[in-house]
């Protein structure tokens, strides 16, 4: 009797938690990369207390950004016959829900042979955040989650807590010192400060007519992120 109730009672919690992905998991989660808001894009600022995954906010970004480019795996090139533009595409091929050691897309960013690991140079490699991010996203049941609450705050928007995370996640893999797309530098304070003083950067991201609309091949920014580049531009684009 006691084992049904708690049975349904954890039933209801796993409900509440797919419902609204800023509840706080039951089961405790690894303690790694919890803490790094860089794996928000900046979103979490000033929302610790946020620990779930949010499939279309923290997930998909790393892969447009960082796979998707010309030749690699969007729905035209599918390198590999890999496409990692949607939920649907990246848990096609090769994926074990639950288990990112069986998943092949995770041991390819972790190998250890590095001629073989993905990102392959030029393009950067992921941040060990980022891998230990998608490493719980599937081993947690590679849920696609959407619509979670951004708890992005647009009165934050310094480089190093806001603009930086987001260059990191959304624009890096396409536009890194090493290989920038259209000579756009967005990996470092000075690229990106000189896309946003030659008005380059928030015509890319508000999808201004005329301008490319970035993230190229990703869903637009948020528009509180949008909020949070504007304000930082107005306010002369500090390395603060
Ligand atoms: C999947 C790859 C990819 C991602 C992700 C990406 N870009 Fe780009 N970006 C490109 C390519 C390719 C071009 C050149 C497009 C062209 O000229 O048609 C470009 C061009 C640009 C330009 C120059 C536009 C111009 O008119 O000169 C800016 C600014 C830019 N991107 C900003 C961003 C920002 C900001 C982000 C993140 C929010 C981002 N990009 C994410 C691939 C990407």
């Amino acid at each position: 009797m006691k084992q049904t109730r708690s049975l349904g009672i954890l039933v209801v919690l796993s409900v509440l938690m797919i419902i609204a992905c800023t509840h706080k998991p039951e089961t405790p989660v690894p303690a790694a990369a919890n803490n790094n808001t860089g794996n928000n894009g900046g979103n979490n600022g000033g929302n610790n207390a946020d620990t779930g995954i949010c499939f279309s906010r923290d997930i998909l970004p790393v892969f447009i950004a960082n796979c998707t480019q010309s030749g690699c795996h969007n729905a035209v090139d599918k390198a590999e016959g890999y496409v990692f533009t949607s939920y649907e595409t990246i848990t096609a091929k090769d994926f074990v829900k639950g288990n990112a050691g069986e998943t092949k897309l995770y041991k390819t960013i972790t190998d250890k042979d590095i001629k073989d690991r993905m990102p392959q140079a030029p393009n950067a490699p992921l941040t060990s955040a980022q891998i230990s991010l998608i490493a719980r996203w599937i081993n947690e049941g590679a849920k696609n989650t959407t619509n979670c609450g951004t708890p992005c705050d647009s009165n934050n928007y310094t480089y190093s807590a806001a603009i930086k995370p987001m260059m990191d996640t959304y624009c890096k893999g396409c536009h890194s010192t090493a290989s920038p797309s259209k000579g756009v530098i967005l990996d470092t304070y000075d690229g990106v400060k000189s896309a946003a003083t030659a008005g380059k950067l928030l015509q890319a991201i508000r999808h201004e007519a005329g301008a490319v609309a970035m993230p190229s091949g990703g869903s637009k920014l948020s528009s509180c992120q949008i909020v949070q580049v504007q304000k930082w531009v107005a306010a002369g684009a500090l390395n603060n």
